[in-house]
């Protein structure tokens, strides 16, 4: 699928010599999630998932970090940073997930459940992790509720990583709220890849968890984006049937030119995902703007259950 882009009269090569010029001469570096377009995640230093995306924010020396990616994951980098300057190519990239859940809500589910752990998924924005004991991401999730001493857990906001988290602990899950989701994993149905299978009957399902239930019952695999990516880089197979945002297939398709892969349905885009261009890109490296502000205070609160994230998942990889 093609997005309309590129409003300038540069040509893309010039567009790339200038991003390239502007980084060296900013010392900055930059981030891309899976699901950003094929150009701006083959101009980026890394491109990674929620969790590889959190751990090079937190390991970089460069002085900006352009953040190719939606608004919690910015917040998140900055909270990692809070004496770097942190761009966004397009400030309207936000994540309708993270807007289903505000503060005052999880509070309210805090002092209704006093003996729980907060543990909320990374697509939640800043003042809601400040008021977390834990984050985590589709990559960690069960192992970081496995970790905790409690055994009741408020999770959220997506309901169905609360359902892929139930089926792998014995913990108590409450969802906060109930029925949070992302829009462009939740429309992804169990018939879409009952038809992708009909039509490609040796392929492996390889399905992200925020799809739903009946999507990840009927999956050969379950996994976050970097897992995907690492299992199908591992497998002897050579087709697969691919239900996240199909960002992630620009990446699948350059690291196993060999493999064949068929998105699910032809209408997983996130288009808030979509925003950045490289146009944009070479915008805000010029201008240092927009620029992702966190209040101070909110940094300092919620910068313990993000760095409590990264420690656990360091322990849990070095087992
Ligand atoms: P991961 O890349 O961490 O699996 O997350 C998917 C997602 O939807 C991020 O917004
Ligand atoms: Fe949010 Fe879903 Fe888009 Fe990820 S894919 S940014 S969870 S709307």
């Amino acid at each position: 699928m093609r997005f309309v882009e590129q409003t300038t009269s540069h040509g893309l090569d010039d567009l790339r010599n200038e991003l390239r010029e502007l980084k060296k001469e900013k010392n900055a570096v930059i981030l891309a999630h899976n699901y950003q377009r094929p150009e701006v995640q083959d101009a980026a230093d890394f491109v990674g998932d929620s969790l590889g995306l959190s751990i090079k924010a937190s390991q970089t020396k460069s002085d900006i970090i352009l953040f190719c990616g939606v608004d919690f994951m910015a917040e998140t980098a900055k909270i990692l940073n809070p004496e770097k300057k942190v761009l966004i190519p397009d400030q309207r990239a936000k994540c309708p997930m993270a807007m289903m859940l505000n503060a005052a809500t999880l509070l309210e589910a805090r002092r209704r459940n006093p003996n729980a752990d907060v543990i909320m998924y990374v697509n939640t924005h800043a003042d809601v992790k400040a008021e977390c004991d834990c984050i985590c991401t589709s990559a960690n999730a069960p192992d970081i509720v496995n970790d905790s001493e409690k055994d009741v857990i408020l999770f959220g906001p997506d309901m169905n990583l609360s359902y892929y988290v139930r089926r792998r602990t014995s913990k108590q899950i409450i969802t906060v709220p109930q029925r949070g989701n992302c829009p462009t994993h939740h429309q992804i149905s169990l018939e879409d890849i009952l038809l992708a299978k009909e039509e490609n009957p040796d392929a492996v399902v390889v399905a992200h968890p925020e799809c739903v239930p009946e999507v990840q019952d009927g999956a050969d695999v379950v996994a976050s984006t970097e897992g995907m990516t690492r299992y199908i880089k591992d497998s002897k197979k050579e087709k697969f049937i691919i239900a996240t945002e199909i960002g992630l297939l620009h990446r699948l398709r350059k690291e196993n030119p060999e493999k064949t892969f068929v998105p699910a349905s032809g209408y997983t885009v996130c288009p808030n995902m979509k925003m950045h261009t490289l146009d944009k890109m070479v915008q805000a490296l010029k201008s240092e703007e927009p620029e992702i502000l966190v209040p101070r205070n909110i940094i300092e609160r919620a910068r313990m259950p993000v760095e409590k994230m990264l420690a656990i998942s360091a322990k849990l990889r070095a087992k």
